[in-house]
């Protein structure tokens, strides 16, 4: 999920194009205000963090884009891509080393394991996500 600094930095092509760039397939995209029911769901399993109801503030702030990305790897890979939670422990090249300074405005959120990713797809995408045929995409296996 693209977090409202990042639509409103104007960073979701450039984040859309570093996954596609690497070879996964875009299988769900929506641009979406949640309201406060929805990210607490979202984050439920932080609800005991001191910074649950900050976080939660920060994702209803503005319209996020949500996303579903199919590949090889692509929670463990995805992740690097994305980079460390804390900007300041983000590599160069990752997008949060890239443009990101303040944990509390890190960009991006990206599912942590497959059973999470199954979990928010299906909060996310409760209308399901695109079929791809395979044999459009044989470099991905
Ligand atoms: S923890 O404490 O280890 O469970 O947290 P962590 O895995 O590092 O981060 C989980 C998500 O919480 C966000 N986070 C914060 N937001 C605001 N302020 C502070 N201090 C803070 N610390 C962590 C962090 O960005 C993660 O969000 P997502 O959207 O999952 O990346």
């Amino acid at each position: 999920m693209i977090k409202p600094d990042g639509v409103q930095r104007g960073l979701v092509g450039e984040i859309l194009g570093r996954f596609e760039k690497k070879g996964f397939s875009l299988k769900g995209l929506k641009l979406i205000t949640v309201d406060r029911p929805f990210a607490e769901k979202h984050y439920a399993d932080l609800s005991a963090k001191p910074f649950f109801n900050k976080l939660v503030e920060y994702i209803i702030s503005g319209p996020v884009v949500g996303m579903v990305w199919e590949g090889k790897n692509v929670v463990t890979t995805g992740r690097k891509i994305i980079g460390a939670t804390n900007p300041a422990e983000s590599s160069p090249g990752t997008i949060r080393g890239d443009y990101a300074i303040d944990i509390g405005r890190n960009v991006i959120h990206g599912s942590d394991s497959v059973e999470s990713a199954r979990k928010e797809i299906a909060l996310w995408f409760p209308e399901g996500i695109a079929e791809w045929k395979s044999s459009l995409y044989p470099w991905i296996n």
